[in-house]
């Protein structure tokens, strides 16, 4: 019997109509567009401001624009995980969330909380579903509202993040088409450069907490920087060995959206041309769990069945790793 595989079979994006452009940022804090540019590729972000709305909004727009193209019934849809570092509230999960809202009532949902990295542990956890032959119909969607945990006060961070969603569709597939193979690490050790504080067991909100700004986003930019670098080449080398592909294999390089010069870097060391690595930063920012599905989202219409795609991704924790996918159509 042929190995079953799990084929993406479509793909929904969805940013908010709100764009935050670099010239707005100048009014915000002491930066200017020159700087941002220069130093992160970003021009505008997307953000989330009609009052009542959450992560399960994005990730419910992008999920039904993929469930239209493939005219498919919610009802039909076994399982929906969400990656998110926003969830709507701590519980109940942004995923059960989801399969309320978007009707799917024979779904069961949950979240995967691995920040830039989350949409490649939700696409593997995704598919053992689909392999095992448990289910035939698996959502998988990388959904933040950064905007919620960014400090507009705060000029090392705000102009990096912003919001979005993607979403695919996990179907079996046995042409050989689908999630190949991925490789995925995760490290606490990164816990004190890039985190948020307070609202967890650990340090339980309070007024102080509120007062010291400990419920936004942190980070320490020049090691996570580093890491990045290092930790996704040498995920993306790992796949690449392990699976006896050169780089004249692979179609596409689909990196996560933090920085055009990790971007850039990442490609240098692993010998790529640019051409073959997607790149969407200047227009969203830093969407945390849904760059890749955006990326993917983006340039849907260039990618071809068969294609040799290699994601990759590094995020807080630290977590990151690469993830081998077959197009599928
Ligand atoms: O997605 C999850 C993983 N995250 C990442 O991969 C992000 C990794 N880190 C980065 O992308 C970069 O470190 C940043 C974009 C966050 C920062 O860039 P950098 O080149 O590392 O800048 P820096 O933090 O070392 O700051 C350089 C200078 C500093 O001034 P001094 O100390 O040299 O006088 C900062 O105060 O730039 C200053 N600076 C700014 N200036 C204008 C920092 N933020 C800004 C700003 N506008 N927004």
């Amino acid at each position: 019997m042929k190995k079953i595989l799990a084929a993406i079979t479509g793909i929904g994006g969805y940013v908010p109509d709100y764009v935050l452009t670099n010239k707005e940022l100048e009014k915000m804090v002491d930066t200017n567009d020159e700087w941002i540019k220069s130093r992160t590729g970003i021009s505008e972000r997307h953000i989330l401001i009609e009052p009542g709305k959450a992560t399960s909004d994005l990730a419910v727009a992008a999920a039904e624009r993929l469930l239209d193209q493939l005219q498919i019934d919610p009802m039909e849809i076994d399982l929906i995980i969400c990656a998110t570092v926003t969830e709507d509230m701590s519980f109940p999960d942004t995923g059960t969330l989801i399969c309320h809202k978007l009707g799917a009532k024979k779904a069961f949902g949950f979240d995967i909380h691995a920040a830039c990295s989350g949409f490649l542990y939700a696409l593997t956890v995704g598919a053992q579903f689909i392999q095992t032959g448990m289910y035939k119909k698996v959502m998988v969607i990388g959904a933040d509202k950064m905007s919620s945990i960014v400090d507009y006060t705060d000029r090392a961070t705000c102009i990096l993040f912003g919001d979005g969603a993607g979403a695919v569709m996990l179907e079996p597939s046995t042409d050989g088409n689908g999630i190949v193979d991925s490789a995925l690490y995760g490290d606490g050790e990164g816990k004190d450069v890039l985190y948020m504080k307070a609202g967890g067991s650990l340090n339980p909100t309070t007024h102080e907490t509120v007062d010291r700004k400990e419920h936004f986003l942190f980070q320490d930019g020049r090691p996570v920087f580093k890491k990045a670098v290092a930790g996704m080449v040498s995920a993306v080398q790992e796949i690449m060995t392990r699976n006896e592909l050169t780089k004249d294999d692979i179609d596409w390089v689909v990196p996560h959206q933090a920085n055009m010069r990790i971007i850039t870097s990442v490609a240098g060391m692993l010998d790529m041309p640019l051409d073959k690595v997607m790149i969407n930063i200047e227009r969203y920012g830093n969407t945390t769990a849904a760059t890749i599905p955006l990326c993917l989202w983006d340039y849907k219409d260039k990618l071809k069945k068969g294609d040799n795609l290699i994601l990759t991704a590094f995020g807080g924790g630290y977590t990151w790793g690469a993830t081998y996918v077959k197009w599928a159509f």
